[in-house]
């Protein structure tokens, strides 16, 4: 027989107590919070679905491994283990490990970013957009027209635009282009991957002009996945060998290893240019720490090297893949309107569509995140116009081109029966949908405001219902 139910392939050693609450209690939590779910602290928190970023379970074997980890300030064999694994996972020479993601992005866009130059990306996340515009450059985002349509489902819907990839190298000169880069998978596009083909015909690109072509790589494995499970040719492979041609195909990469590497903290800058190796050493050095730790403790580099072992495992990554998949169709099949297809690490629910009458200025995915808290204590993260609006030159506010609401799953966290009550709460919300109301921003910071701003839902007097 073959089973049609996909397990967790996993048994739970150590557990930890969920605190369930009242709608009641959720409700003044919220409240007292401004309105704003990074205000609420994590025990008041059912289901949390915030991020998949340092929120994993490690396996027995990374908890072994925490055992065997080298705390020597210099040449501690952890990082040897680790600089093994990477070297075999990417081919790349140089590894330099460091504490998490961004901390790579800030070293090496120290060394090439700065005013006038631009960079070329599927789609740059928050983080990698931040150090790259601090330092006077620019992010260039290059997905193709029909992949921005959340409804159009694609198989790979994380590509760059390889025609427009030409055409702003082009416009903006070869000498000004340092990188090109490959999110995989394209986080803020959803959590899409992007084809071998596509990584290939990058490749190509960056040869034809000479500039380097790096990964952006926190979720390679999970793009691997997709790349043998879609990508016509590719059935026969293992994960590992894709992950290797993956990365075969960059000058370098860098990871928040917080996702695939299994692991709540910790990442690496790994490149092949000596001299690039080398300016990135003494940054490192400056900010993180000595180079056979950068910024992680022996321990967190031995669980690291086992995590970069187990997560390209077929068995996992079906289960990973499959978990999001059965809520995107449950959550279909109750009319919910979501980005399709779901991505690897998350859905994403089309809060324009979910909330067709909260206008985009009393923020739709904001309303719904705070919806879903208060009804059914889950947690999940606005990417819209609480996150991205920006003032226009008329001092109005120019919205987000989707307002959506993203569910990130923490890996090897959460069981099917979570997952289904998460259908449960959402099927029941997306009945009651006229009752949601939209919020008004109260306070807010210079930047990044959705990290602290605060809210108040909009009161339905006042409130601009064209439904109701
Ligand atoms: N690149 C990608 C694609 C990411 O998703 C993240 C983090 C980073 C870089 C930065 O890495 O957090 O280790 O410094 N993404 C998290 C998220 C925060 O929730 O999607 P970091």
């Amino acid at each position: 027989m073959q089973p049609k139910t996909i397990y967790e392939p996993f048994r739970i050693k150590a557990v930890e107590p969920i605190k369930l609450a009242t709608r009641q209690e959720r409700q003044r939590v919220l409240e007292k919070a401004g309105y704003n779910l990074f205000a609420v602290e994590a025990d008041d928190v059912l289901i949390d679905l915030l991020t998949d970023s340092g929120t994993g379970a490690m396996s027995a074997a990374q908890w072994g491994a925490l055992m065997q980890g080298d705390e020597s300030y210099a040449g501690s064999r952890s990082f040897y283990r680790l600089e093994g694994v990477v070297r075999e996972l990417t081919g790349l020479e140089y590894v330099l490990p460091t504490h998490q993601g961004r901390a790579a992005e800030r070293i090496l866009f120290s060394i090439l970013a700065g005013s006038g130059k631009v960079f070329l990306a599927n789609s740059h996340f928050d983080t990698t957009r931040a150090n790259i515009e601090y330092s006077g450059a620019t992010a260039r985002d290059l997905l193709p027209r029909e992949a921005q349509v959340p409804s159009t489902i694609l198989p790979f819907k994380g590509n760059v635009d390889l025609a427009a990839l030409e055409r702003s190298i082009a416009e903006v000169g070869a000498e000004n282009v340092p990188l090109i880069i490959l999110t995989v998978t394209n986080n803020t596009a959803g959590g899409q991957p992007v084809s071998l083909e596509n990584i290939r015909g990058a490749r190509k690109i960056a040869d034809r002009y000479g500039i380097p072509l790096f990964l952006d790589c926190a979720r390679f494995a999970e793009n691997a996945y997709f790349i043998k499970t879609r990508e016509p040719g590719q059935q026969d492979r293992s994960i590992r060998d894709i992950a290797r041609e993956m990365f075969r195909l960059a000058d370098g990469c860098w990871m928040s290893a917080k996702k695939d590497g299994l692991v709540n903290m910790g990442g690496f800058l790994a490149v092949n240019d000596p001299d690039l190796a080398a300016k990135a050493r003494n940054l490192l050095i400056l900010t993180e720490g000595f180079p056979t730790y950068g910024g992680m403790a022996g321990r967190d580099l031995e669980a690291l090297a086992q995590g970069l072992e187990e997560v390209t495992d077929e068995n996992y990554l079906q289960y990973r893949v499959r978990s999001i998949a059965y809520l995107a169709e449950a959550l279909q099949q109750a009319g919910v309107p979501l980005l399709l297809p779901p991505g690897g690490h998350a859905v994403y629910l089309d809060a324009k569509a979910f909330l067709p009458h909260v206008p985009q200025s009393q923020y739709p995915g904001h309303s719904l995140a705070c919806a879903l808290y208060i009804e059914g204590g889950i947690r999940t993260v606005e990417v819209g116009s609480v996150m991205f609006a920006h003032v226009g030159p008329d001092g109005k506010e120019v919205y987000a081109q989707n307002e959506l609401v993203r569910m990130a799953f923490p890996r090897r966290v959460y069981t099917q029966s979570h997952v289904d009550y998460v259908v449960e709460v959402l099927a029941d919300l997306y009945a009651r949908r006229h009752e949601i109301r939209g919020v008004r921003i109260v306070e807010q910071p210079p930047f990044l405001r959705h990290f602290t701003a605060r809210f108040e839902p909009i009161a339905p007097e006042t409130a601009d219902l064209a439904s109701v």
